[in-house]
């Protein structure tokens, strides 16, 4: 039988991607145990649901911080207190530094809601719009120094609509987001991939 994984969510607000692996890993019974939800904000809506489901939280919140280097040593500090195989990013808002991400290279993912490399950074819906792409999506990745770089786990697509707007199209990425995301991680909980030449290899 596969070792029990531990797994390390962070957030910084509504955590409806959390929510979503949370309820995943329970109904589909994953060999994964979430050990800890951390918010980089103290009122996360996402803190509330992690609470009710008796998972341990943590905050560390960056306004307590003067510099993102001792924010990041504080967060690493908290997040290795539950010792996780695998970190994941859902909806953390804070840009991480190189040594941070470095410690957690290989175990570290995040999705990110556009196809990647296209619309990095903020306001990905609006990006998609103006470029006036016809097809959109989200992408989970493993986290590399490069803001929303980083080897590709796994894509979902929407198509964009004549009459979408910026909050039309975020809705329905969310939707593949949530199907999405608990794929990935279970994949990686089940020990199915890999990392060679910079590129995801995911075995069955
Ligand atoms: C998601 O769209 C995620 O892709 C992006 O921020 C949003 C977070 O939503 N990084 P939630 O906190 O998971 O509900």
């Amino acid at each position: 039988m596969r070792a029990m994984r531990s797994i390390v969510i962070l957030i910084s607000g509504r955590g409806s991607n959390m929510q979503a692996i949370v309820r995943a890993a329970q109904t589909e019974q994953w060999s994964a145990r979430i050990a800890a939800i951390i918010s980089s904000k103290a009122d996360a809506e996402g803190l509330k649901f992690a609470a009710a489901q008796g998972i341990p939280t943590a905050v560390v919140a960056n306004k307590d911080y003067p510099d993102r280097a001792q924010f990041d040593a504080a967060l690493r500090i908290a997040i290795d207190g539950f010792s996780p195989d695998l970190v994941v990013l859902a909806g953390f808002m804070r840009i991480l530094t190189a040594p941070f991400v470095e410690h957690y290279a290989g175990r570290m993912l995040n999705i990110h809601p556009s196809l990647l490399p296209s619309f990095p950074g903020m306001a990905t819906h609006r990006q998609a719009l103006e470029a006036g792409v016809k097809v959109h999506g989200a992408t989970v990745h493993f986290v590399t120094a490069k803001l929303d770089h980083g080897p590709i786990v796994a894509q979902a697509t929407v198509p964009v609509l004549e009459n979408d707007t910026e909050q039309s199209l975020e809705q329905r990425v969310l939707i593949e987001e949530h199907q999405l995301y608990p794929r990935a991680v279970r994949w990686f909980v089940e020990d199915r991939l890999s990392i060679e030449d910079g590129r995801v290899r995911n075995s069955a």
